[in-house]
């Protein structure tokens, strides 16, 4: 009869073309359900001429099957597809990379400050830090350097106006040692130093490494030795020259700058020293007809600088990464 053989064509269309199996269920409920077309169609049987009703409802359940069948199918098929979207939407791919963090880098100057503190405590060095406020007297006086000395006007001093300053040198830490402690005395005092001074090469806050060895019978020649081997080592240059020229500081006597040439460069001073001056030692309360002594002091800044081969000292200030993750080593 034509009006199921529509029923059956429209059914099939919409069933091919349900995209999802929820639509599925609304045509499964519009065609199969209590009130759906073909149950009505059934029901309706009962109005025909009894002699047509058998070739009627054997159509009609024909069409049931037939439309029961293609919700089966395109159900499968439509559910399939759904898996599918799913998984890939949900793909996880175990054997991808973790996400970790990236592992920082020490900063030149800590590095080369390890490399410092590690070389002396080979030789017995031990370690001390002093206050990087200081006073006075640690800083200046017991240093030789008295109220209208010259050399305060060299070192740009932050004042706090109470008496108390901000250390312009590791130098206290001598005094400090040595009034705590009674020879032999080998230390070195790494630390922060700070001068009211700020332009392309000076930076208001920057690194030192103080050395101090006071013993009987010490002498400017071990000076040379420790320094020397010091610096060979450091620059990892057996071949490097080195020069001791005279120079002044309060609080030694005699003074000595030390410059380094590498393979025929240029001179490049690199720290100061001397022997340790008598006043000191006596405001140490060490007696210097027993004892003898010598001290350095170094840029840690200065140093790596050179053993890097980095040309500006800002860069070392600027935390800019790109300069930072250059230097992931450790310390050796
Ligand atoms: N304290 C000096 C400065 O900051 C460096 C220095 C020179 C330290 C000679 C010393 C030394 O121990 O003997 O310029």
């Amino acid at each position: 009869m034509p009006q199921f053989e529509s029923l059956q064509s429209e059914a099939d269309a919409a069933i091919a073309a349900a995209t999802d199996t929820a639509e599925l269920e609304r045509l499964r409920v519009a065609y199969l359900g209590r009130k759906g077309q073909v149950t009505v169609a059934l029901r309706g049987l009962k109005d025909l001429p009894a002699d047509q009703r058998p070739e009627a409802g054997a159509e009609i359940q024909a069409i049931r099957a037939h439309i029961e069948q293609a919700l089966a199918e395109r159900g499968e098929a439509l559910a399939e597809t759904e898996i599918q979207a799913q998984v890939s939407a949900e793909q996880l791919d175990v054997t991808l990379r973790g996400r970790t963090l990236p592992p920082g880098a020490r900063h030149p100057t800590i590095l080369t400050l390890q490399r410092i503190c590690n070389w002396f405590a080979r030789f017995g060095y031990g370690v001390n830090y002093g206050p990087e406020i200081e006073d006075d007297y640690h800083n200046f006086e017991a240093l030789n350097i008295p109220p209208q000395h010259p050399a305060r006007a060299m070192h740009d001093t932050f004042y706090f106006g109470d008496g108390r300053l901000l250390r312009t040198h590791t130098s206290p830490v001598q005094v400090r040692t040595m009034s705590e402690s009674k020879p032999p005395i080998r230390i070195i005092a790494p630390g922060r130093v700070y001068r009211c001074d700020s332009d392309p090469t000076h930076s208001p806050m920057f690194h030192q490494v103080e050395g101090l060895c006071i013993e009987e019978n010490v002498s400017m020649a071990d000076l040379k030795g420790v320094v020397t081997a010091f610096l060979r080592d450091f620059f990892e240059d057996r071949e490097i020259e080195t020069r001791f020229r005279a120079s002044y500081f309060p609080f030694t006597e005699p003074s000595a700058e030390v410059d380094v040439r590498r393979a025929g460069g240029d001179w490049l001073e690199v720290l100061g020293c001397g022997m340790v001056h008598p006043a000191v030692l006596r405001e140490g309360g060490i007696d210097p007809e027993r004892y003898t002594g010598f001290a350095f002091g170094m840029g840690v800044e200065r140093l790596a600088m050179l053993y890097y081969g980095i040309r500006d000292l800002r860069v070392m200030f600027a935390n800019d990464l790109r300069f930072l993750d250059q230097f992931g080593g450790t310390a050796q």
